[in-house]
């Protein structure tokens, strides 16, 4: 793989397809589609790059890796659902993803929705779980709960992807465009590295910095996709570019210029690393996710 970086993108990759697997609802005699279509979306190869945060923030305060793996899974299976429902025709219409057809283009869009729904609950079911969350506090159960629910729903990425397409086909403010993906997608990845501080019973200043750190690193992960659109290699990436341009989407791209958007991407990514200097070498893995959230190819 290109562009992977000194923590093994590769072996975190693993584990947390290895405990996806784990977790996967049991078969059911009479339910078998909806299941072959939370599989194929679920594993079909994503960079679990929310996940890794996660894990890598638990790391940084000091926790286990392993603590973190039961909400590292709820958030990619958040994240997966997103997937599947922003490609549907009623938002940005997409036929591929992850290197395959999208869900509803394998399934069908009944079964795509079904599908996405099933995944976003079955996340907080993850989270609930005393014999699932083992070793993680009940108060620190539920603040963790309570940090995703509020970074996927209406004060999160659910309102981001509603502002993402009222944007479509219009002038948008710098104010409007970061709102927009401040929460389409800033949100989860916010949530993933305090969620991971939480977990490894991080202080409360160290949960400060890795929340200013996602909030930085979760705008440069969008302007990263934004102009992977616009120059990335559809082969590579597993998904159609030049899609935002023909949908007329609001992306930074637009509003100020390829070249600004890199500049502002790496302006980013440098506050965001001063933002998690406390953390000394223990944070060396997640500079080093942030590094390459801005030079991925995919
Ligand atoms: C794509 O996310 C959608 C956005 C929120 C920008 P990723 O680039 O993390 O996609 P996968 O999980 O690797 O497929
Ligand atoms: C995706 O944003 C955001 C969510 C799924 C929440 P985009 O629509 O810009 O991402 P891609 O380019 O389709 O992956
Ligand atoms: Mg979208
Ligand atoms: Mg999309």
């Amino acid at each position: 793989m290109v562009n992977t970086p000194v923590i093994e993108l590769k072996k975190f990759q693993e584990l947390v397809d290895g405990t996806l697997r784990s977790y996967f609802p049991p078969p059911d005699r009479h339910v078998h589609r909806i299941r072959k279509a939370m599989e194929y979306s679920l594993f079909a190869g994503g960079k679990r790059i929310r996940p890794i945060l996660c894990l890598m923030a638990c790391k940084a305060v000091g926790g286990g890796v392993n603590k973190a793996l039961p909400a590292a899974c709820a958030l990619e299976y958040i994240h997966t659902y997103s997937l599947i429902h922003d490609d549907l025709p009623a938002l940005d219409n997409d036929d591929y993803r992850r290197g395959r057809l999208s869900c509803h283009k394998k399934f069908g869009e009944a079964t795509a929705i079904l599908a996405g729904d099933a995944l976003l609950t079955e996340a907080f079911s993850l989270l609930s779980r005393k014999e699932v969350m083992k070793k993680v506090p009940a108060q620190i159960r539920i603040k963790v709960i309570r940090e995703i629910a509020g970074a996927a729903g209406i004060q999160g990425m659910v309102a981001g992807q509603e502002a993402d397409l009222e944007a479509e086909n219009k002038k948008v403010s710098m104010a409007w465009l970061r709102y927009i993906h401040n929460h389409k997608t800033g949100a989860l990845i916010k949530a993933s590295l305090v969620c991971g501080g939480l977990i490894g019973e991080g202080s409360p200043g160290e949960i400060r910095a890795l929340k200013k750190f996602g909030e930085k690193i979760g705008l440069a992960f969008q302007i990263k996709d934004d102009l992977l659109n616009v120059e990335g290699q559809a082969k590579i990436m597993g998904k159609k570019t030049g899609t935002d341009e023909e949908k007329a989407k609001a992306t930074f791209p637009v509003l100020i210029g390829v070249e600004p958007s890199k500049i502002l991407g790496n302006k980013l990514l440098d506050e965001a690393k001063r933002d998690i200097r406390i953390f000394g070498k223990r944070g060396q893995s997640l500079i080093e996710i942030g590094t390459y959230i801005l030079s991925r190819d995919r």
